[in-house]
């Protein structure tokens, strides 16, 4: 049986097989969770961003792809493109509940046994965090309760506030 749980922790330190990163389309780093993720996983994964999104080409809002994770305890780093709030309109949520299932596929078929994903869409890209926190825990709960792999998934938000509420969503949804 598969776990979810819901830390307050700097994603880049984490030891599990995949962590997802909050990215833009043209995959070449930014700030917040993307650029922790370039400063401690060093230059291998703008390398690789290159190879898989080469110049020009666009990562689609929803889409997720991996590289290697470079100098991070991880094996992979999945990078998803979050909806921006203002300007996804209706399509955000299909878009932030597709960053969260794309990135579970690309984990699952490269092997990955765990994952830890960071509270996509909230912070630059303006997502409020109560209902972004509804939409994601929806689809891991789903996930997990489907027995796929990854099966260990840890929802890593950075401050109590946003930790406190990804942990009621999630037990909203487990009637705790
Ligand atoms: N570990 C975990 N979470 C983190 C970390 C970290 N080291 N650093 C920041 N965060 C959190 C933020 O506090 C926020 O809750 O990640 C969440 C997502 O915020 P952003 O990183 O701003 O991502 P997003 O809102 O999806 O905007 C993406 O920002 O950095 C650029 O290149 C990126 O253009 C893209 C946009």
């Amino acid at each position: 049986m598969g776990s979810i749980e819901v830390i307050d922790a700097d994603i880049t330190t984490l030891r599990v097989d995949a962590i997802v990163n909050a990215a833009n389309q043209r995959l070449r780093g930014g700030g917040g969770v993307d650029g922790a993720i370039h400063r401690a996983g060093g230059p291998r994964i703008l390398e690789d961003c290159r190879r898989v999104v080469p110049d020009g080409a666009r990562l689609p809002t929803g889409e997720a792809i991996a590289t290697t994770a470079g100098d991070l305890p991880a094996r992979l780093v999945v990078h998803t493109v979050g909806p921006v709030y203002a300007d996804a309109g209706e399509d955000a949520p299909a878009l932030l509940r597709s960053c969260y299932e794309r990135s579970l596929a690309v984990a699952g078929d490269e092997g990955c046994r765990s994952i830890a994903f960071p509270s996509i869409s909230t912070g630059v890209y303006g997502y409020p965090v109560e209902e972004a926190s509804r939409i994601a825990m929806a689809v891991l709960t789903a996930h997990v309760d489907a027995a796929r792999e990854p099966s260990r998934v840890v929802m890593c938000c950075h401050g109590e506030h946003d930790r406190a509420v990804y942990q009621r969503a999630l037990e909203d949804l487990r009637g705790g």
